[in-house]
């Protein structure tokens, strides 16, 4: 955040500077106050829909969003993830660019920003038969993971999901993607890890060792019942209506050159590695040295004329 940011927060009453030691003896201005929260899964129910490595909680998005933007504005992550940054700014009336070199963020986050109703769902849900044979010979053996009639399931649907893109097919994408392995009765999958995917013969030690053996899980009801609880919080046509300009970009941020960036209003962003918990804010690209912070993340923005109301700066 640039210091002219901080010091209007600090004019605000937002928070209090306080001189604080490092361990090797040197005073610093420690920042205190709360810039988000600390409370639980307390923001939209479809924040919460999928998990995903090193993500962050959407009340950090919602804080320097509503701070240093306004509706209508342009909101990017290049380092988008599960799309957070993107369907908070949508939820606050935003516009939401995201970029991430890996292609499942867009799966993640395209429906999280476009969702459709329990009812389409559960509409498509009755119309997709996954009862047809499969040739198992054809597939990776995930036999440690899934009973047959459940892989079963999960292969018609995934072949399915190839052919078919409507807003609901790729909501239902994002649902099971979701369901595929994890520690409740809620997963398709035997207990297992719901965050990584541990490779097969992990699988097979975690069975002998719970002595445990693939159930029967119907696919369908579980999409179901998740696909509830990701839309409890409603306001479904209110993200669609601000998700429309939305742009998902797939490639490396270290070179956006392909965006104009001068539209942007506002980056919120962790990016990948151990310097994920460094939050990089830049606001107003009209406003400071935006260029350098972002480079300071190894990203590379286009720097055309700035513009603000208007005017060129
Ligand atoms: C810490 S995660 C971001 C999580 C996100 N804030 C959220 O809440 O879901 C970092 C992301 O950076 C992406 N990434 C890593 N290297 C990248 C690169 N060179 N260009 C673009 N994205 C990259 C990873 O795929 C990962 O999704």
């Amino acid at each position: 955040m640039a210091l002219n940011q901080l010091s209007f927060l600090e004019d605000k009453g937002e928070y209090i500077t306080e001189w604080a030691t490092t361990p090797a003896g040197k005073k610093y201005p420690k920042k205190i106050g709360e810039f988000w929260t600390s409370m639980q899964r307390q923001m939209h129910s479809l924040h919460y829909v999928v998990s995903y490595r090193a993500s962050f909680k959407p009340e950090l998005p919602d804080y320097f969003i509503r701070r240093f933007t306004a509706e209508g504005d342009i909101v990017f992550d290049p380092f988008n993830g599960r799309g957070t940054t993107m369907l908070q700014a949508n939820l606050l009336g935003r516009t939401a660019w995201g970029n991430d070199i890996n292609p499942l963020s867009e799966i993640l986050s395209y429906p999280k920003t476009n969702p459709v109703s329990y009812a389409e769902i559960e509409k498509r849900l009755e119309e997709i038969d996954l009862t047809m044979p499969v040739d198992f010979n054809k597939h990776p053996d995930l036999s440690m993971f899934y009973h047959p009639e459940t892989f079963r399931e999960i292969v018609n649907l995934k072949n399915y999901l190839q052919e078919h893109t409507t807003d609901a097919d790729r909501f239902i994408q994002l649902i099971a993607i979701s369901r595929l392995h994890g520690h409740s009765n809620g997963f398709f999958s035997v207990y297992s890890f719901p965050q990584i995917s541990v490779p097969p013969e992990n699988q097979i030690k975690i069975n002998q060792k719970r002595n445990q053996a693939p159930d029967y899980r119907p696919v369908k009801p579980r999409i179901l019942k998740k696909a509830a609880q990701a839309l409890k919080s409603g306001k479904i046509q209110h993200i669609r209506n601000f998700s429309r300009d939305n742009i998902f970009n797939t490639q490396d941020s270290r070179d956006m050159s392909n965006l104009p960036s001068e539209k942007v209003q506002l980056i919120v962003t962790s990016p990948p590695s151990s310097t994920r918990q460094i939050i990089s804010l830049i606001t107003g690209l009209n406003s400071g040295s935006p260029a350098s912070m972002v480079n300071s993340l190894g990203v590379k923005l286009y720097r055309p004329p700035i513009y603000a109301n208007g005017r060129n700066l």
